[in-house]
């Protein structure tokens, strides 16, 4: 029997299922509004492979690679996130991943596959939570507003290295900036979102430049509040897979230079409303 044991505001592992198995549409259908309620699920040992990695996302929606990140042999589906001692990680920002696009994932799975000895948790915070928890002054004030996410900003201190723009010219040329409404509703529950990153999101549309910047320095500042998060640690054959419409998230890069590898599967999800 399939359950969930929620860990802290959001985040609850799932316990009573294997992985390795296909899933029937009676667990589909729970971990489908598990996933929805609970935004981050978290697997412990399921000693899966990456067809299997694949088979869950594809239960969900279409696989879509990320432009930025190496795949796996034989998997374009499927990026890789790995630090060595050469390769030090390179993101330390929260943020919702992907929301460059104009339809920004439904969400991501990501399985570890080598574990540093300590550190390299991941957090994850509610944007629920976060649009909850502003005044009803200031969520009439935002509600109704755009905001502009783009992927050179993102990838900024990239495109700024030796061949930077060689390697990512492409994705940058590609991918424009994007407008978002800055609170967005659930495509499922219907629940308001606070969809701001760090990251991504380069101003609020529509206001003074001075405006903007006080604005979402405060905004970022109150999506990082620890009631708002859970952190979780991984263990070999441990998978996080999380609903990317009501989260952010970000690495805790405290293990470098021990070597990390994560594989990641993206969901496509739909436009922003
Ligand atoms: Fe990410």
């Amino acid at each position: 029997m399939i359950g969930f044991h929620p860990l802290a505001s959001l985040g609850a592992e799932v316990s009573g299922v294997d992985l390795r198995a296909a899933l029937d549409d009676a667990t589909f259908a729970l971990l489908h509004r598990g996933l929805v309620e609970h935004q981050v699920l978290f697997f412990r040992d399921q000693d899966v492979g990456p067809e299997h990695h694949l088979a869950l996302a594809r239960r969900f929606g279409e696989p879509v690679s990320h432009p930025a990140y190496p795949t796996v042999t034989g998997h374009p589906e499927i990026n890789v996130l790995e630090n060595t001692p050469e390769k030090p990680p390179k993101i330390d920002t929260w943020h919702t991943d992907m929301t460059f696009m104009e339809q920004p994932p439904l969400g991501s799975i990501l399985r570890a596959t080598v574990v540093p000895p300590s550190g390299g948790d991941t957090l994850w915070a509610s944007l629920f939570g976060a649009w909850d928890a502003l005044s009803d002054r200031l969520q009439r004030y935002l509600d109704g507003m755009t905001a502009t996410h783009s992927f050179a900003h993102g990838f900024r201190h990239s495109l700024a290295e030796a061949g930077g723009w060689d390697r990512l010219g492409d994705a940058v040329r590609a991918n424009p900036p994007v407008h978002h409404p800055v609170v967005r509703r659930h495509p499922v529950s219907g629940r308001k979102a606070l969809f701001v990153n760090r990251l991504f999101t380069t101003h609020l549309d529509g206001v003074k430049e001075s405006e903007s910047d006080a604005l979402l320095r405060f905004l970022f500042d109150h999506l990082e509040t620890p009631e708002i998060s859970c952190r979780f640690r991984w263990r070999p054959h441990s998978i996080a897979f999380w609903d990317n419409r009501s989260t952010l998230h970000r690495p805790v890069n405290d293990f470098w230079p021990a070597h990390r590898r994560m594989e990641r599967i993206t969901i496509a999800g739909d436009r922003p409303r």
